[in-house]
């Protein structure tokens, strides 16, 4: 069973009353545009010092608060990085793992990647592990050797255990705030390669039950196309995330059969189509 989950990440922005004034309406939109939070996971991955002040407003209203990034040692002298210690203290249960923005301005490896997942599991927060080509590999047709090889050495040593704990978000990089969304079908067909990799290395089971979202310039008009597709179960959303009534509608994104049936897809179908 797989529930849509979908994410906002807010990058560096807003101060900690815009952070505030968002979490309140943002309460306010999810009623109005009459969301049922039992049928799809909502969470927002909020700067460091803002998550505690957005978890006193979300309290028991169903919306994660998740970090955008951290260390995998517990502690020690690592001037400017954040534990897992620290944030499974904090209350918080979900992070951002090697996002585009880390991978190319902070020289985030793909080792790192796998070891903060580890490091993540035996804290119990789950990460979103985000993959993706770049224009070139897209352009030069190597985009799937790109994105596989990436997730393998994201996962390098990671147990089926740790890996069924995650989600991975596929983020075609030349559609990550350019306005420039990847097609339904492009990103369908990333998915379901992402998809039948995992299934490779786990098997189907693990694979099947794992959460794949995209991400790149997801908005309220492109969320339900995306959605429906059979291997999409949620988005990670940054700019569109900022708004709250905008994220709400994506929140409410309208594919009723995807809620309703929280439906299992045969990996062996995955595995099918990609041959
Ligand atoms: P975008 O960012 O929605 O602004 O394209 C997505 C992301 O980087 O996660």
């Amino acid at each position: 069973m797989r529930k849509p989950f979908i994410a906002g990440n807010w990058k560096m922005h807003k101060t900690i009353n815009e952070a505030t004034d968002f979490g309140e309406l943002f309460v306010q939109k999810l009623k109005d545009e009459q969301v049922d939070l039992s049928k799809v996971d909502v969470a927002i991955f909020a700067p460091y010092i803002h998550m505690s002040a957005l978890k006193v407003i979300f309290l028991l209203r169903g919306i994660d608060v998740g970090a955008q990034n951290m260390f995998y040692e517990d502690k020690g002298a690592f001037t400017g990085e954040i534990s897992p210690s620290m944030l499974s203290d904090l209350g918080i249960e979900r992070v951002i793992i090697g996002h585009s923005e880390r991978r190319k301005y902070f020289g985030e490896t793909s080792a790192a990647c796998a070891r903060k997942i580890k490091a993540a599991y035996t804290h119990d927060i789950r990460p979103v592990l985000c993959v993706g080509e770049d224009l070139e590999d897209r352009e030069a047709g190597s985009h799937k050797d790109a994105v596989r090889k990436m997730l393998l050495d994201s996962l390098d040593g990671v147990q089926a255990v740790e890996a069924e704990f995650a989600a991975v978000a596929y983020e075609p990089l030349w559609a990550i705030g350019t306005g420039k969304t990847a097609t339904p079908e492009q990103a369908e067909e990333m998915a379901a390669l992402i998809r039948s990799v995992l299934a490779e290395k786990y098997g189907s089971k693990v694979a099947d039950d794992m959460i794949i979202q995209y991400g790149g310039s997801v908005k309220s008009t492109n969320i339900a196309e995306l959605m429906a597709k059979e291997d999409i179960d949620g988005a990670l959303v940054g700019g569109a995330s900022l708004d709250a009534a905008e994220f709400a509608k994506i929140v409410a994104f309208d594919d009723s059969v995807k809620k309703e049936s929280l439906k299992q897809v045969s990996v062996k179908n995955v595995l099918k189509k990609d041959n």
